[in-house]
C-alpha cells in the first residue's frame, strides 16, 4: 500500500508515522508514507496555494492549480477516470462521509494507492472536487483548522487493517467497532492494584467462560456508552 499526503503543512507530519505499528509496518515495506508539500506544485513566483473566494467572503480558498499538478504528477493523469483501478484520491473535510472501522476496512482491503488531500482554510476549489476526487471523508462532526489530524487518523486506521500489519491476526478482529460493538474491558498484572481486583473468571483459565464473559461485558459497554451502535 502506498499512502500520498498532500499539504501546505509538510512539516505537521514530523515524525508522527514513526511510532508503533505505522513503524513497522514501514519497515515491513507494508506500506510506504510520503508527504508532499503543495507549495512545490505551484507554478506562479509566489507560489500560492489559496486565493480569495470568488463571489467574495471570508477566508482564503485552496487552489486548484497546485492539487491538479500534483495529482498529475503522482497518479500520472488528472482524469478520475483514467486512474490505475486500486488508486483512491480522498479529500479530507467535514461535508466528508463520516469515516467508520468498515470504510477504513474497504480502503485496506480494496486500494493499493491512496493519495490524501487535506483540506484547509474556507475550503478548497469546488473543481477539484467535481474532477479528482474520489472519496470525502470526514473524521467527524466538528470542524479542524485543516485535514492535515484526519489524514493522521485516516491513515492509521487504515495501515493497521492491512495483511500483517498487526503482530496477532486476532488482534483487528477483536477490536471495537469490528461487529458493531465496543471492545471488552482488559486487564493486566497486578491482579490486586489498590484493592481493585481482577474479575475472577479472567483468572479462571475457562476459555468458554471468559469468552462469554467479554462478549457480554462488550454488550454492556455498548449499550451504556454507544447504544446507537445497536441500532
Ligand atoms: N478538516 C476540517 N475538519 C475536518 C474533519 N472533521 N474531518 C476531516 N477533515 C477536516
Amino acid at each position: 500500500m502506498k499512502i500520498d499526503v498532500l499539504t501546505i503543512f509538510p512539516e505537521f507530519f514530523g515524525a508522527v508515522f514513526d511510532f508503533g505499528i505505522i513503524r513497522r509496518a514501514k519497515l515491513a515495506e507494508i506500506v510506504e508514507i510520503n508527504i508532499y508539500d503543495l507549495r512545490s506544485f505551484a507554478t506562479d513566483k509566489h507560489r500560492k496555494t489559496d486565493d480569495t473566494p470568488f463571489g467574495g467572503g471570508d477566508g482564503m480558498v485552496l487552489k486548484c492549480e497546485p492539487i491538479f499538478n500534483a495529482i498529475e504528477r503522482i497518479v500520472g493523469t488528472c482524469e478520475r477516470e483514467n486512474y490505475p483501478e486500486k488508486t483512491r484520491v480522498v479529500l479530507l473535510s467535514p461535508q466528508g462521509k463520516p469515516l467508520k472501522q468498515a470504510i477504513a476496512k474497504s480502503f485496506a482491503d480494496e486500494a493499493n494507492h491512496i493519495i490524501l488531500i487535506c483540506g484547509r482554510y474556507e475550503g478548497i476549489d469546488e473543481r477539484v472536487n467535481e474532477t479528482l476526487i474520489t472519496d470525502e471523508i470526514s473524521i467527524g462532526d466538528y470542524v479542524l483548522s485543516g485535514g492535515e489530524p484526519a489524514a493522521i487518523v485516516v491513515s492509521d486506521a487504515i495501515v493497521r487493517l492491512l495483511p500483517n500489519a498487526l503482530s496477532s491476526e486476532t488482534s483487528a478482529v477483536n477490536d471495537s467497532f469490528t461487529e458493531n460493538l465496543l471492545d471488552f474491558p482488559h486487564y493486566t498484572q497486578p491482579r490486586d492494584f489498590r484493592g481493585m481486583e481482577v474479575p475472577e473468571v479472567l483468572l479462571s483459565g475457562n476459555h468458554a467462560e471468559i469468552e462469554k464473559w467479554r462478549k457480554q461485558k462488550a454488550l454492556e459497554k455498548t449499550r451504556n456508552f454507544r447504544s446507537d451502535l445497536l441500532d
